[in-house]
């Protein structure tokens, strides 16, 4: 079994081929270019999709941008949507095959939504959070790693598979 230090290493390492994608409405663009700068001074490599300005346009554009690029390498790259209230943006994430997008806005859900689900797209709401908390959910989103050597989670992410086999076209 692995004991936590390796685990963290290996995460670590990880995060060296690691892309974040993010993307954002106008109700999300100022806690969005927070995160961002939060993720360069870290140098993470991070892809930013869009939108670059507060202007109106439409959340489910920006998820189908992100969740593009997660998907160009399922098991390195990650998601960050940022709406008004993370849900709309959300919702439209969830629609693609392979992506489990998980709307945060307190420590303990980022901290399950990757260690029980798995999730590779975080969903954060600007008119909900703060930004400093917004930045410690993106933190613990981006160093939890998934309990893959339990069962039940396993076996409740091929069942989510089974859906999206049934359910989606693409
Ligand atoms: C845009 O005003 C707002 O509706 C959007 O950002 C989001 O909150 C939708 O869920």
């Amino acid at each position: 079994m692995l004991t936590n230090t390796i685990r963290q290493f290996i995460t670590s390492f990880k995060m060296e081929n690691k892309v974040i994608y993010l993307g954002c409405d106008h109700g999300g663009f100022e806690l969005k270019e927070v995160i961002k700068k939060h993720l360069l001074d870290k140098n993470y490599k991070v892809e930013d999709v869009g939108s670059y300005t507060a202007d109106r346009v439409d959340y489910p554009d920006y998820a189908a941008k992100v969740c593009e690029g997660v998907k160009k390498d399922e098991a390195n790259n990650i998601g960050l949507v940022v709406c008004g209230s993370g849900i709309g943006i959300s919702i439209a994430a969830n629609k693609f095959k392979g992506i489990r997008c998980a709307n945060c806005h307190d420590y303990y859900s980022a901290l399950m939504s990757r260690k029980k689900d798995n999730c590779n797209v975080l969903s954060l709401g600007c008119r909900v959070i703060g930004e400093e908390t917004a930045k410690i959910i993106t933190d613990t989103f981006l160093h939890t790693p998934f309990e893959n050597n339990n069962e039940d989670f396993n076996k409740r992410l091929e069942k989510l598979k089974e859906i999206e086999e049934k359910y989606l076209k693409a």
